[in-house]
């Protein structure tokens, strides 16, 4: 994918606004790019992004599993060990990765440290780390954006708080989740990591959990359907929605910018999911993902 595509897609989708487009968040969608061509997932995530989400949910009593964390530099471990007993955690489990095989998992109940070496390489899916995730209540980590779908495979069924790109729910296992209400976002967004040589990029992220949400959505607001604001696409006969603003009141399907899932209650839908098109053409031109809708009630 090219940068400019990349962008467009952000942009599209609304993760962008027109005037935040400067030199510093382009930076970010081509930094998103590079990582995903070279599967380089070395993103690490600030003290502060991770204490503004994790505020919001309750570890009291709960083993947490880092599965993406070296215990001496991952800022996930240092705040559940810092907050071990403010959290009321009962224990803290970590693992990570390293491509030359040799690693460890560390277990901690907050006085004592056990360090334990690990048979394979610290891969999060392996049978040796699922063997940790049974020990553990909840998963929290940033995993590689790369492999995200594939972690969400082995633990969906889990407890879990986890950060990645915001396309990611409309694609895959993670859509398939979303419709059936058991995936959301978190309560935050992240927009920027630091690297292992200690710059710092611009990445929009969002977190990703299966346990419940409290927070206030915004309501779609509908205007009444105009074709002329509102055309149809070429190849579809559904109407094209540019932008979340602005939603017309019909009972036809629409194709909305996917970002919409972000301000909407999962749990609440205010329309009902018929799939996500990326053929989609408009006046000739290719359009990025589009979630198609029908809504489920009307303007009063
Ligand atoms: C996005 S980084 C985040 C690291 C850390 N969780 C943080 O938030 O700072 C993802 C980490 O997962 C590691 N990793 C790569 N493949 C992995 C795998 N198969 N299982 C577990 N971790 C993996 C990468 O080396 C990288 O350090």
């Amino acid at each position: 994918m090219e940068f400019n595509e990349a962008l467009q897609i952000l942009h599209d989708n609304g993760f962008l606004l027109e005037d935040t487009i400067d030199e510093k968040v382009k930076g970010g969608a081509n930094v998103l790019n590079r990582a995903a061509r070279n599967k380089d997932d070395e993103f690490y995530t600030f003290t502060g992004d991770i204490e503004r989400e994790l505020k919001n949910y309750n570890f009291s009593g709960k083993v947490v599993y880092c599965c993406c964390d070296n215990p001496e530099w991952s800022n996930f471990y240092k705040f559940f060990e810092k907050n071990f007993d403010s959290l009321g955690l009962k224990g803290l489990i970590s693992s990570h990765f390293e491509s030359s095989g040799e690693t460890y998992w560390t277990e901690f109940d907050g006085t004592n440290f056990e360090k334990h070496t690990l048979k394979g390489n610290g891969d999060c899916r392996s049978e040796e780390c699922q063997n940790l995730a049974d020990m553990a209540d909840i998963i929290v980590t940033n995993p590689p954006f790369s492999l995200f779908q594939s972690i969400l495979k082995t633990y969906h069924n889990k407890p879990f708080i986890m950060v990645c790109t915001p396309l990611k729910m409309t694609q895959g296992l993670c859509f398939e989740l979303y419709k059936q209400g058991k995936i959301r976002y978190g309560y935050t967004t992240l927009n920027k990591f630091y690297r292992p040589d200690g710059d710092t990029k611009n990445v929009q992220c969002a977190w990703y959990t299966n346990l419940p949400v409290n927070k206030s959505y915004k309501k779609l607001n509908l205007v009444p359907y105009d074709e002329e604001q509102f055309p149809k696409f070429d190849n579809e006969n559904i109407i094209s929605v540019k932008s979340q603003k602005f939603i017309p009141d019909t009972d036809e399907k629409i194709g909305l910018p996917v970002s919409i899932i972000i301000n909407v209650d999962p749990n609440n839908l205010p329309f009902e999911i018929l799939g996500i098109r990326h053929d989609l053409k408009l006046n000739g031109k290719n359009i990025f993902d589009r979630l198609i809708v029908k809504l489920k009630w009307k303007r009063k």
